[in-house]
Order: C-alpha cells, then sequence, then structure tokens
C-alpha cells in the first residue's frame, strides 16, 4: 500500500464515484458497509476533508451517528462491481454484507472503521463534524428529485487522516 495525498487522486474520486465506492463504518460492535456514489473531497478547517451524505433510512445510518470514524473504498481495477451492486441493495440489517460478498475489514492505526482489502484506493476519515439537510433551505428542483419521499441525508464531513492505495 502506498500513502497518497489528496491532490494526487480528487481526480479519481470524481471518476470513480459514479462507479460506486464502500462506506465502511464501525461503532461499538456493529460493522456495516454501504454502496455509496455521492461525495465531496476538499479543504475545510485547513484540513483535507471528505464529506458522505447517508439518508436517515439506512442501516449505515445507525451504526455512523454513534461512530467516529468512517471509510470510503474506490475499486479503480472493477473487483468490487457486484459488491457495489449488492451493498448498494440489501441492508446490513438483515445481511452480513461482508460474509455475501466476501469482503475483507482492514484496521489500521488507532481507527475504529476498517477499510475494504478488495479495494484499491482508500479514504480513513475522522468524523469532525454531522449536519442533517434542511428541507427549507434546498431548492425546490433538488427537493422535487430526490427527497419526494422526505428521507433525508445526514452530511458527514470527515477528515481524511489517510489515503491508501494499491
Ligand atoms: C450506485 C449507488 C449509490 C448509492 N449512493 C448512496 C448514497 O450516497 N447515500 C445513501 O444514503 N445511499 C446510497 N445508496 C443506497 C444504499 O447503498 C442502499 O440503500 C443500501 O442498501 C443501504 O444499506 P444499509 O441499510 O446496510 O445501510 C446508493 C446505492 C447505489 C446502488
Amino acid at each position: 500500500m502506498k500513502e497518497l495525498n489528496l491532490a494526487a487522486v480528487s481526480e479519481d474520486v470524481i471518476n470513480q464515484l459514479p462507479k460506486g465506492a464502500l462506506l465502511t463504518v464501525k461503532a461499538n460492535d456493529k460493522l456495516n458497509t454501504m454502496t455509496i456514489g455521492w461525495a465531496t473531497v476538499g479543504r475545510i478547517w485547513n484540513k483535507p476533508i471528505m464529506t458522505v451524505l447517508v439518508r436517515f433510512s439506512r442501516h449505515t445510518h445507525e451504526v455512523i451517528s454513534r461512530a467516529d470514524s468512517f471509510t470510503v473504498s474506490f475499486s479503480k481495477d472493477g473487483s468490487l462491481k457486484s459488491a457495489f451492486a449488492t451493498c448498494g441493495k440489501k441492508s446490513g440489517r438483515d445481511t452480513d454484507k461482508f460474509q455475501e460478498c466476501g469482503l475483507t475489514p482492514v484496521y489500521i492505526d488507532n481507527i475504529e472503521s476498517p477499510y475494504i482489502a478488495e479495494g484499491d484506493l482508500h479514504f480513513i476519515c475522522k468524523i469532525v463534524y454531522k449536519n442533517t439537510l434542511e428541507p427549507e433551505l434546498l431548492s425546490e428542483e433538488i427537493k422535487d428529485i430526490w427527497y419526494k419521499d422526505n428521507d433525508y441525508h445526514c452530511i458527514y464531513f470527515g477528515e481524511i487522516v489517510k489515503i491508501l492505495s494499491k
């Protein structure tokens, strides 16, 4: 594994997100992973920051709301393609997605949330802020397209503490 900086991988993030990525979270004894397609990377508070958006209905939300870290694993070589499909429709409430998809959690340093060994680009993040979308502050266009069912996102801001690449 190589350690990279954010500038070196920002383009990969933009290119890979439409294919999916795995957001993995552990808090206490609960571990879960789900597919995401939306995230941002940038600089806030003079720190490299990644944000992820998790709807309240997700099992992942139950875990991440109690967590102090998350990881995001991409698959530039395509080997997680079928995991992205499964982890984007099955819930950790009733499926062990690690077992079903053959995913291996890898723990580093003192970070509670593992990354997924089968990926090839990983963001390891410490949660520094979270914020629920405020419906009254959102454009009507976005509300109509994405939130007809009132299942809003909570946005988690993670300080990127490590970026690892195969
Ligand atoms: C390509 C793709 C991208 C997705 N992106 C997100 C996302 O950014 N945020 C989100 O809350 N759900 C997203 N989902 C839906 C979750 O992955 C899906 O509901 C999953 O089953 C939730 O699992 P959980 O209940 O174990 O958390 C996406 C699904 C797919 C297929």
